[in-house]
């Protein structure tokens, strides 16, 4: 027992220290900065704005989409909006075949508005930082909060990175720490972050396994109930439903909801419930479920953090004309 966890310390000591070292030449570089478009195209921020709050008003699931594109890009090679990036002849494997997210087109709506305020100033990387700023501003009803810029658009994108980099949603409570570590962010940061499965949507593929053939013990009975009237047995011809992250209170509306959902054991994937299985984040659970403005504060701070993760800045990478494709 004591060897096994000297050793998943070390690991994790380990981790931090691969993280740290490849965050700090960009930063030391050229940090990110607030405002920094102050000059360059002091309109940037309230576009976005205005273009995300006119999508989601259409739409209620897109702040989730927004969302999930963020944490998408930053996790794999950094938020440099490489997730967004179109196959080519020349690339045809890149990170959006590897799993499907949406929102897509409706970045390319802002980035469309953007570059009609300022042609090339803005890039696509800091759009999606100011794009999920503002979901969490419109979904969650949080106070805006400054989210510091000057990211650089990346011109890589690989399919095989994704699978590296993005957490699986059987991930155990070491699997999703160690992941988070290797990007910088601390275990209070996945407890922090993983509220975001408080809305949007989710298919049954990603659940089946904790139905299937038998109820997994840690998930509600009558939640897993309700689940399988809407979540066809695999293998029976009856498709992959999407089902909405959270069945307790508004689906769209991103809150502390998924921790009283987490205590009563009302979430989706083994990756939330796994939060259960430390004292330690059994305590932050607690804590989260119970004060909604403590964990606002921690979720934008976290989001932040997020936005921070092996950036390009300065002169490297490019600025993109279309979020979709590398400037030539
Ligand atoms: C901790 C590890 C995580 C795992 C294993 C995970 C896994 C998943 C999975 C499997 C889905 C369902 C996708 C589908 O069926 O289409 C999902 C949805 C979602 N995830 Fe995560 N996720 C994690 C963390 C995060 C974080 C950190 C964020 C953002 C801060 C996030 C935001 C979302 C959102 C908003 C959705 C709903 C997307 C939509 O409505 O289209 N997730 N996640
Ligand atoms: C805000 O967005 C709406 C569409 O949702 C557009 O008609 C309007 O011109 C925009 N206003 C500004 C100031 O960008
Ligand atoms: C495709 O890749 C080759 C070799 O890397 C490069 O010379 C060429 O310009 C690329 N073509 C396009 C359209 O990007
Ligand atoms: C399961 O969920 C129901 C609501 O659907 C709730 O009343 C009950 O307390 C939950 N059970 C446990 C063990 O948390
Ligand atoms: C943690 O999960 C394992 C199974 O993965 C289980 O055996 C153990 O009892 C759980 N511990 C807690 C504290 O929930
Ligand atoms: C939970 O809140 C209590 C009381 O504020 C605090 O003492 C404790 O450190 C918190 N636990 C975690 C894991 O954040």
């Amino acid at each position: 027992m004591a060897t096994a966890t000297s050793a998943c310390n070390a690991m994790l000591l380990m981790a931090f220290v691969v993280a740290a070292a490849l965050s700090t030449p960009s930063r030391a570089q050229s940090p990110l900065q607030y405002n920094f478009y102050a000059n360059s195209c002091p309109q940037a921020e309230a576009t976005v704005r205005n273009v995300t709050e006119g999508i989601i008003a259409k739409d209620r699931t897109m702040g989730a989409a927004f969302m999930r594109l963020f944490f998408h890009d930053c996790f794999v090679r950094g938020c440099d909006a490489s997730i967004l990036l179109d196959p080519t002849a020349n690339n045809t494997q890149v990170e959006k075949k590897a799993i499907a997210l949406r929102g897509y087109d409706a970045v390319n709506k802002i980035k469309a508005a953007v570059e009609s305020d300022c042609p090339g100033v803005v890039s696509c990387a800091d759009i999606l930082a100011f794009a999920a700023r503002d979901s969490a501003v419109v979904s969650g009803g949080f106070a805006s909060f400054a989210m510091p810029s000057g990211r650089r658009d990346g011109t890589v994108s690989n399919f095989i990175e994704v699978l590296q980099n993005i957490p699986s949603p059987i991930f155990k409570l070491q699997e999703l720490i160690k992941n988070f570590a290797a990007k910088g962010l601390s275990i209070d940061d996945l407890v922090t972050l993983s509220a975001a499965h408080s809305f949007g949507q989710a298919h049954c593929s990603f659940v089946n396994g904790r139905l299937y053939p038998t109820v997994d013990p840690t998930m509600n009975a009558t939640y897993a109930d309700t689940l399988k009237t809407v979540c066809p047995p695999p293998g029976s011809n009856g498709g992959d439903p999407v089902i909405n992250n959270n069945r307790v209170t508004d689906p769209n509306v991103l809150s502390n909801q998924y921790y009283s959902n987490l205590v009563t054991g009302q979430v989706l994937f083994v990756s939330d419930q796994q939060l259960m299985n430390s004292s330690y984040t059994a305590a932050k659970v607690a804590n989260n479920s119970a004060d909604a403005a403590t964990w606002m504060g921690q979720f934008a701070a976290a989001l932040v953090k997020m936005g921070r993760i092996q950036v390009l800045t300065g002169t490297a990478g490019q600025v993109r004309k279309y979020c979709n494709v590398v400037k030539s």
